[in-house]
């Protein structure tokens, strides 16, 4: 056993020098490394907006879909229907249940290109940004959306990997967006209940 005041030197003399290491030695301050940096997150983006489902089957057994713009750009101008009974012709059978908003609130019919959009200034959208024309009318539901409390998230928030969040039309038809209400179904009868089946007892 070293004599208490060796010791007590021996370890002054050990803190001093750890002091030493450090004096006068620049640190350069860095932010740490992503933790405040936002993941990447893509939406969804539905087949729907571009191209419709035909009976016709791939070989894979999938619906073989047809573009917008196939027929649509070779389309002549018509007038823009004012209800789904004015498509005779093709579309048939639309439903429309969206506040008392015309046909011509959000299309634009025109000679030689895509089925367009527009919004309010009379901007021309592509179908296939749909998201916008939605969030212009429901600011509250896209702000919502936008911070991930409306339409949720997909993916982990911790493993560096791109999450993805439905479209507003995933979830709403665009032209009868009302979640349609469900009856609950009846919950399963327990097999041990006391009110279970007579047989089982
Ligand atoms: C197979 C051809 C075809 C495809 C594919 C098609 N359309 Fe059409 N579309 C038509 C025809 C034909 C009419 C006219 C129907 C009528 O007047 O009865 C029409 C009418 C419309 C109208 C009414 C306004 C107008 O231009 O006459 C809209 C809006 C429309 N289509 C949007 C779309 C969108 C969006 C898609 C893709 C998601 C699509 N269409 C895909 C053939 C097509
Ligand atoms: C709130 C905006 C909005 C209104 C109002 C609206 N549409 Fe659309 N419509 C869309 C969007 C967005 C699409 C792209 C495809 C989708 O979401 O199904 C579309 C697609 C279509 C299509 C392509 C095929 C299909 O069934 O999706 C047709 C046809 C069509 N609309 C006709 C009409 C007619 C006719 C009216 C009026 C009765 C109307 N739309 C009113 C937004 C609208
Ligand atoms: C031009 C303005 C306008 C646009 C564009 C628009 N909406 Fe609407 N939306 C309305 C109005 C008006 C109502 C009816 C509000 C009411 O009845 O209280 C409505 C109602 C709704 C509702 C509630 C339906 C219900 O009965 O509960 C949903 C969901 C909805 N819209 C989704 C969408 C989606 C998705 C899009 C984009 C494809 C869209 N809206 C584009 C104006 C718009
Ligand atoms: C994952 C599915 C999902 C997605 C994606 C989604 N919504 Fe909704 N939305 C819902 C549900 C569920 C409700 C509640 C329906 C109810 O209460 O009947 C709703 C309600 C609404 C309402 C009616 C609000 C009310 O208080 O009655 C509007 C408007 C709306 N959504 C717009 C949008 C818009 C715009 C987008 C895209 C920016 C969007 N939603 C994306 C599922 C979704």
């Amino acid at each position: 056993m070293p004599h208490p005041t060796t010791r007590t030197l021996a370890w002054l003399a050990v803190a001093s020098s750890l002091v030493a290491c450090k004096e006068d030695v620049p640190q350069a301050w860095a932010a740490p490394a992503s933790a405040s940096q936002p993941l990447p997150i893509e939406v969804r983006q539905p087949l729907k907006l571009t191209s419709i489902e035909t009976h016709e089957r791939d070989s894979l057994g999938r619906p073989v879909r047809i573009a917008c713009t196939t027929c649509h750009s070779l389309k002549t101008t018509a007038p823009m229907p004012t209800s789904p009974a004015d498509l005779d012709e093709f579309h048939q059978g639309l439903t429309f249940r969206h506040g008392s908003l015309a046909c011509a609130s959000c299309h634009v019919a025109e000679p030689e290109s895509g089925p367009l959009l527009h919004l309010a200034d009379g901007q021309r959208l592509p179908t296939s940004q749909a998201l916008r024309l939605c969030a212009q009318c429901h600011g509250p539901q896209y702000r919502d959306f936008e911070k991930g409390a409306h339409g949720g998230l997909e993916g982990s928030w911790d493993d560096g990997a791109v999450r993805t969040k439905n479209h507003c039309v995933d979830c709403h038809d665009s032209h009868a967006p009302a979640i349609p209400k469900v009856i609950p179904a009846a919950p399963p009868r327990a097999r041990d209940s006391a009110e279970g089946t007579p047989d089982h007892g």
